[in-house]
C-alpha cells in the first residue's frame, strides 16, 4: 500500500484522529475554471479550519456552485488546486465522497420514487450503519417531512428537505451545501438553522453557499464573497460584529429622560427636544441599561449596517463598477 492509500484509508476509518492532526481541512489555492471561454472562477485561495464554517456569498452567476462543484470534483480545475485532509478533490473524488455530506444546488431525483425509498437508495451505497436510520428519522421529524409521498408529487420546498435529509443523514465529517436553505420557507429556514448549529456541535466542517447574510452570520465562522468568478474577501464574522455600527432612533417620554439620556455616555444625535438618534458600535450593554432607566415612548431600530453593506455589494455588481 502507498503512502497515499494509507493516508485516505486513515481518513475513512479514523477521521477523529486524523481531524486533531491536520489544521487547515479544507484548502484552495488558485483555483481557476473557465467554461469554455466563459468565466467561471478566477484564482480563488483560502481555507477553512476543521470544525468551522465557511459560508460564500455573492449575486447570481458570481461562481459559488462552480467552486462547489470543483470542491465535489466534478470538474477537474484548469489551473490551482483544492483539497480536503490533504486528499486532492479531483484525483481523489471517490474517496472524498465517503467523508462528504453534498447537497447541490439544483436537485435532480429519481422523481418516481418516495423519498424513502430515495433515502434508502443513499443509505445503501453507504453501508447503513444504524445512526443512519436515527438520524435520518430525527431529520424528518426536524423538517416536518413525509417520506412516504413520490418525489414527483413534492413541491419545490419538500424537494429541498429531502435533500438536505440526504445530506446531513450519513453523519459525514465534511458538509458541502449549495444554497440549502433555498424554497424553505421562514419557518423552515429556521429550523436549517439550528440544524446547522447542531452538526457545528459535532465539530462538523462546513463550506456553504447562499444569498441570506442573516443566515452566514448565524451559522459560519467567516463569510467570503465572491463577485464575477472571484474571491473579494474574506471576513471573520465575530470580528465584523465588533465592528459594526448600529443606529436606533428613539422618542423619551420628558424632559428629566432626556438628561438622563445625555448623561449616559451614549453617542446621541438629537433630533428635537426629545427624540435622537443612538449610534452603537459593537456591545449593545450600555444602550439597554440606559433604556432600562429612561421612560421611551418609541423606539425604533435602524437596519443593520452589515446586512446594509452587502446589500450595496451586490448592487455594484449589477452596476457592474468595482467599488
Ligand atoms: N455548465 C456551464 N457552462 C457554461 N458556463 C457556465 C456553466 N455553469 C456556470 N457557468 C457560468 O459560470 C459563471 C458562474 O456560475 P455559477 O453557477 O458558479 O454561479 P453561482 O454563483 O452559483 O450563481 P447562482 O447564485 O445563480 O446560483 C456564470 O457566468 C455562468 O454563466
Ligand atoms: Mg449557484
Amino acid at each position: 500500500m502507498t503512502h497515499h492509500e494509507l493516508t485516505v484509508k486513515s481518513i475513512v476509518y479514523g477521521r477523529k484522529r486524523f481531524l486533531k492532526r491536520w489544521p487547515a481541512l479544507l484548502e484552495v489555492s488558485e483555483l481557476t475554471k473557465s467554461y469554455h471561454e466563459v468565466r467561471g472562477v478566477k484564482n480563488l485561495s483560502f481555507q477553512v479550519e476543521s470544525g468551522t464554517a465557511l459560508g460564500l456569498l455573492g449575486p447570481n452567476g458570481a461562481g459559488k456552485t462552480t467552486t462547489i462543484r470543483l470542491l465535489m470534483g466534478f470538474m477537474k480545475p484548469d489551473l490551482g488546486s483544492a483539497s480536503i485532509w490533504g486528499l486532492d478533490c479531483w484525483r481523489d473524488r471517490a474517496e472524498l465522497k465517503e467523508i462528504t455530506g453534498y447537497l447541490p444546488g439544483e436537485l435532480h431525483f429519481m422523481e418516481q420514487f418516495t423519498g424513502q425509498e430515495f433515502l434508502d437508495l443513499i443509505e445503501g451505497m453507504h453501508g447503513a450503519p444504524q445512526t443512519i436510520r436515527k438520524k435520518q428519522r430525527d431529520l424528518l421529524r426536524a423538517l416536518e417531512l413525509d417520506p412516504k409521498q413520490r418525489i414527483r408529487k413534492m413541491s419545490k420546498g419538500m424537494k429541498q428537505k429531502l435533500g438536505i435529509i440526504a445530506a446531513l443523514m450519513l453523519d459525514a465529517p465534511v458538509l458541502i451545501l449549495d444554497e440549502p436553505s433555498s424554497g424553505l420557507d421562514p419557518l423552515m429556514q429556521k429550523t436549517f438553522i439550528e440544524l446547522i448549529l447542531e452538526e457545528k456541535k459535532r465539530e462538523k466542517t462546513i463550506f456553504m453557499s447562499s444569498h441570506h447574510f442573516a443566515e452566514i452570520e448565524r451559522t459560519c465562522e467567516r463569510v467570503g464573497m465572491i463577485r464575477d468568478g472571484e474571491l473579494l474577501a474574506i471576513q471573520d464574522i465575530t470580528l465584523l460584529k465588533q465592528k459594526e455600527r448600529q443606529t436606533f432612533d428613539i422618542e423619551v417620554s420628558g424632559e428629566e429622560d432626556a438628561e438622563l439620556l445625555r448623561q449616559s455616555g451614549l453617542t446621541l444625535y438629537p433630533l428635537d427636544q426629545l427624540k435622537f438618534t443612538i449610534q452603537v458600535t459593537g456591545e449593545q450593554e450600555l444602550l439597554w441599561k440606559t433604556l432600562a432607566q429612561i421612560r421611551v415612548r418609541r423606539f425604533q431600530q435602524g437596519s443593520l449596517e452589515l446586512e446594509e453593506a452587502f446589500m450595496h455589494y451586490y448592487h455594484s455588481s449589477l452596476r457592474g463598477d468595482n467599488t
